[in-house]
């Protein structure tokens, strides 16, 4: 498989789908050890230095490039940001010449962000050997780097996963943070996982990944440990997929009402952005429960995580 060298090292960080629970567990326990012990702050460490990280950012962002800008950072890397919308991309340049010239600037890391499905796979089939690519989100497909910062953040508020029942509520069919988070949630042994949203939000099939499906709101969050919010993705959506006006937050947005069906201390988390009174009540966005912010720090520790981990397994290798 692409994101494994030879010696079945993690090389490339494509999917989560692939991915046994001992590569999850390993990133989430050295995440955990960027932090000062007893202490949200995040260390100064020197694992990157020397090597240059390249943030390709062909889709807006402000979480993830700005984390992996902060990580690498924080592992003394170069970091280097593309401005795409100033770049040669502007001039017609393809993705893989645009890598190649990054290449010949001597990057060892690429984060990519891309709106096709499968662009960091394509940039990882023509990279060099000794270079790693994380796929920092690619279309409808996956957004694996989030999953795992969101398995953090559900393990250390709530700890292990086969005692949780999870719900993933809203625009499934568009998000590939959900696909990351199934995947993630089912490898580490999560007692339940709902998705729940309205039918034309969520694809076709999907309780053949093991998911269990509802269209009722109350009913789906009835009983969940942790309740995973998602934004409605308008701009990958096709016109007709939503009924018009608010009747999207009158069903599914997770307000004071619908909260009281899932357990008392439900944690609360979402990937950002979040869209206050669309998807979520805003006072709940910000209520204890909700963990939305500390997802974002936990982010740079396991973004670290991912990045040093590349960098170890592609020691030696020529
Ligand atoms: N969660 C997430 O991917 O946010 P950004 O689009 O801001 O990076």
């Amino acid at each position: 498989m692409l994101q494994f060298n030879k010696q079945k090292r993690l090389k490339h960080l494509l999917t989560i789908d692939g991915l046994k629970k001992e590569h999850i567990i390993e990133i989430l326990n050295k995440a955990e050890d960027f932090f000062a012990p007893d202490s949200n702050q995040i260390l100064q460490t020197s694992h990157l230095h020397g090597k240059t990280v390249a943030n390709l950012f062909f889709e807006p962002s402000t979480r993830t490039r700005s984390t992996f800008e902060l990580a690498a950072k924080k592992l003394s890397a170069n970091v280097l940001n593309l401005d795409i919308s100033h770049s040669s991309t502007s001039k017609g340049e393809s993705l893989r010449d645009t890598v190649r010239n990054l290449q010949a600037m001597q990057c060892q890391i690429f984060v990519v962000r891309h709106s096709s499905s499968g662009a960091a796979h394509f940039v990882a089939e023509h990279v060099n050997e000794d270079v790693s690519i994380i796929n920092a989100g690619d279309g409808t497909h996956a957004h694996p780097t989030q999953a795992l910062l969101d398995m953090f953040t559900i393990r250390k508020h709530r700890g292990e996963f086969h005692k949780l029942s999870v719900a993933i509520v809203g625009d499934i069919l568009h998000s590939r943070v959900a696909r990351s988070q199934i995947h993630a949630l089912q490898i580490l042994g999560a007692a339940e996982i709902r998705v729940i949203g309205p039918r034309t939000l969520l694809p076709r099939h999907i309780e053949q990944l093991g998911v269990k499906v509802f269209h009722d709101l109350p009913q789906g969050l009835k009983g969940v440990d942790v309740i995973m919010m998602l934004r409605l993705q308008n701009e990958r959506m096709q016109a007709g997929l939503l009924p018009k006006g608010n009747a999207y937050y009158r069903l599914f947005g997770l307000t004071t009402k619908t909260l009281q069906s899932a357990n008392k201390d439900a944690l609360i988390i979402h990937p950002g952005p979040i869209n206050r009174g669309v998807e979520i009540q805003s006072d709940i966005a910000d209520s204890p429960n909700a963990v939305i912010l500390d997802q974002v720090t936990n982010g740079i520790a396991v973004r670290m995580a991912v990045m040093s981990m590349l960098v170890e397994n592609a020691k030696g290798i020529k």
